[in-house]
């Protein structure tokens, strides 16, 4: 599957309870699970989050999540089955999520990331998202975390 395009075959859309075991199941393969059942049905039921899958044929294969306050979107989960990465997949979820926030209202999106994740940090940067904070040892396993905004225009 790697190397392939799939870029034309792939759907993003809003995702409703009904794909509630689909994201545990990406959430535990792409970030090793970092929410719980419950954290993912509020996700996926509460006004105040978007939350955007990308599907192969009926396969959720990329997750992206984003909490709303005020002007601002907050994007807490961005993942892509190993199988499905380095396609622009994430990049496609990405944008999509900041035009659909930017239709109600948004004007700025931040996010943290691992200081280590290359990936990660060259997708954000490559979709124009600035540097803006620096936070010591802020994960568990005592990674430092890079903050990320992006502004709206
Ligand atoms: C980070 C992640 C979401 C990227 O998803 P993706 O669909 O592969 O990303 P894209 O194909 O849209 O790539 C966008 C950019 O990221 C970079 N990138 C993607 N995979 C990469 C890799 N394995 N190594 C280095 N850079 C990589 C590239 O610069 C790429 O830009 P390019 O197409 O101009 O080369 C994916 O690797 C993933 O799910 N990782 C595990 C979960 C995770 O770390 N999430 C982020 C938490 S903040």
């Amino acid at each position: 599957m790697k190397g392939k395009n799939l870029y034309p075959e792939i759907k993003i859309k809003k995702l409703g309870i009904k794909y509630l075991d689909h994201c545990i199941k990406l959430d535990k393969k792409t970030l090793n699970g970092i929410w719980t059942k419950r954290q993912w049905q509020d996700e996926l039921t509460n006004a105040k989050r978007i939350c955007l899958g990308a599907l192969h044929q009926t396969k959720l294969i990329g997750l992206t999540s984003g909490w709303l306050a005020k002007d601002e979107i907050n994007i807490t989960f961005v993942g892509v089955h190993p199988l499905f990465q380095n396609q622009g997949i994430a990049s496609l979820m990405v944008l999509s999520l900041l035009s659909r926030s930017k239709e109600i209202g948004i004007s700025i999106a931040t996010l943290e990331v691992k200081e280590n994740n290359l990936a990660a940090k060259s997708l954000y940067e490559n979709l124009n998202f600035h540097q803006i904070g620096f936070r010591n040892k802020l994960y568990k396993d005592g990674s430092n975390a890079v903050i990320y905004q992006y502004i709206y225009n």
